[in-house]
């Protein structure tokens, strides 16, 4: 069988200080440790030069990873990706940053990995190429002659072409995503998007099979939702009841109810409006005074980016005004963790919580989403609150579902997710567990790969 080669800016190598918290990282070593392969990134290291791959084994997964140097980096990973991308596809005009040097610097870095990954290709492995990070990498791949079928999934949001051609040059970025054999999105609307930009910027045209022709190139598009792996996460979070750390969390309630919010320390994700809404239900809701807690785990993310720490005072904010205002001598409104939590803490964590607060602004999936979902008592399941504009909203119907801008809307969801009577919760949970169930990490890989394999190469060229 042909051998899957993975390329992403981040890897979860073991070796990768610290625990990472990021659904791509999370969703791929799931996918990858069943088969194995070869699992191409960013070392998370910094260089004086660039450097050759250092390769590792684990499991069934041999690594290759390369450090960036500082220059690098700073165009490549904190300007461009996440000053330029990360705030275009989350619809944050406002926050964009553009330079044509952070764009040459990306460039660069996407030649960089082509020229590094190229000598470690195998005729006949398949390349699937990992978010916005690595657009332009089948452009610079084929530019070095590498003929193999290369696919891409995009794992934040793509926004309407209103929003996308804001992005300077953003013509040259649509036409690399072009390059690839196969272009995988995480929902329909996504999709939509893509076929929308191509019509109406008069460059090609998608067929109704996603079969695409574009900038003198052929190629498929398709959605492919990514899920979890659920089997795996039901029994982290069984295994989790009775471990110290659930008990400990348990024992420092002293029997009040827990609201939980998992996100990294991120401005797509809604926190802020979050904080206020909980804020709005003690408001509205005296009743809960006292009987409720919010813990929000936020590691921090992107420390490098200014709009980041922005948002890091922000939240301090938040917590110190709900907690002064609201707090006893014995209970704290609000627990704020900037701490990551290894999944199964969280799976226990999540057990726990009576709801599930995930109020993203926008957000490509959201796989906390599920996490929670997956790690509940099916005798006595808590409530996910879900912004209707993360991609899970989709495939979740079941979730009380949000507008993350409407601050009274979220709060009077987390009344109703406290009261919500048992069977109605027992019937909420049950038809996202059977979603969980049906589409999970593994058929989302299975038909990503499926689907790239079974692509006619010989129509490549339009
Ligand atoms: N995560 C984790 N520890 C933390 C916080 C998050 O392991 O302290 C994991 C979480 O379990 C989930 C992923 O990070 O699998 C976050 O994925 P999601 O799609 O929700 O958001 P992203 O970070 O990709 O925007
Ligand atoms: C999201 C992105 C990933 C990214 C992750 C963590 O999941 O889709 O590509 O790896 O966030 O962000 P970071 O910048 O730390 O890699």
């Amino acid at each position: 069988m042909a051998r899957l080669v993975i390329v992403s800016n981040r890897t979860a190598s073991p070796r990768d200080r610290g625990t990472r918290a990021g659904g791509l990282a999370v969703g791929l070593r799931e996918a990858l440790q069943k088969e194995g392969g070869l699992w191409f990134g960013w070392s998370g290291e910094l260089s004086e030069a660039a450097a050759e791959p250092k390769i590792h084994e684990a499991g069934n997964i041999l690594f290759a990873t390369i450090p960036l140097t500082a220059a690098d980096h700073d165009d490549f990973y904190v300007h461009y990706a996440n000053g330029t991308l990360w705030p275009l596809c989350h619809y944050r005009l406002g926050l964009i940053e553009f330079s044509r040097s952070a764009y040459e610097g990306y460039l660069r870095v996407n030649r960089l990995f082509a020229e590094r990954l190229a000598p470690l290709l195998r005729p006949d492995d398949i390349i699937w190429i990992h978010d916005y990070h690595f657009i332009p990498l089948a452009s610079a791949l084929r530019a070095l002659g590498v003929a193999n079928r290369i696919g891409f999934f995009l794992h934040i949001p793509l926004p309407a072409p209103e929003v996308l051609t804001a992005l300077p040059r953003h013509r040259r970025l649509v036409a690399d995503l072009c390059a690839y054999d196969l272009v995988g999105f995480q929902t329909a609307d996504d999709l939509r998007a893509f076929s929308s930009y191509l019509e109406e910027e008069r460059v090609g045209a998608m067929d109704r099979d996603g079969a695409f022709q574009a900038f003198g190139r052929h190629g498929m598009a398709a959605a492919f939702p990514i899920g979890i792996d659920t089997q795996a996460f039901v029994d982290l979070a069984q295994a989790a009841v009775d471990s110290p750390q659930t008990r400990r969390l348990a024992d420092s309630l002293g029997g009040r109810r827990l609201v939980i919010g998992v996100d990294r320390l991120d401005y797509s994700k809604g926190i802020p409006q979050r904080m206020e809404s909980f804020q709005a239900a003690l408001e509205s809701h005296p009743e809960h005074r006292g009987r409720v807690t919010y813990m929000q785990i936020a590691p921090i993310s992107r420390g490098e980016v200014e709009q980041y720490r922005a948002l890091r005072r922000e939240l301090e904010g938040w917590v110190g005004r709900i907690n002064g205002r609201f707090g006893e001598f014995d209970w704290a409104p609000v627990r704020y963790l900037n701490k990551a939590f290894p999944r199964q803490s969280l799976a226990g964590f999540y057990r726990a919580a009576a709801v599930g607060l995930v109020t993203p602004l926008r957000d490509g999936m959201n796989l906390v989403a599920k996490e929670y979902v997956a790690a509940q008592d099916p005798e006595n399941p808590g409530v996910l609150v879900l912004s209707r504009f993360a991609g899970a909203a989709r495939s979740l119907p079941q979730a009380l579902i949000v507008n993350p801008f409407d601050v009274e809307e979220i709060g009077d969801a987390i009344h109703l997710a406290l009261t919500m009577p048992l069977e109605e919760r027992r019937a909420r949970w049950a038809g996202m567990m059977a979603e969980l169930r049906t589409n999970t990490i593994q058929s989302w890989c299975q038909a990503f790969v499926s689907r790239l394999n079974a692509i006619d190469t010989n129509r490549r060229a339009a």
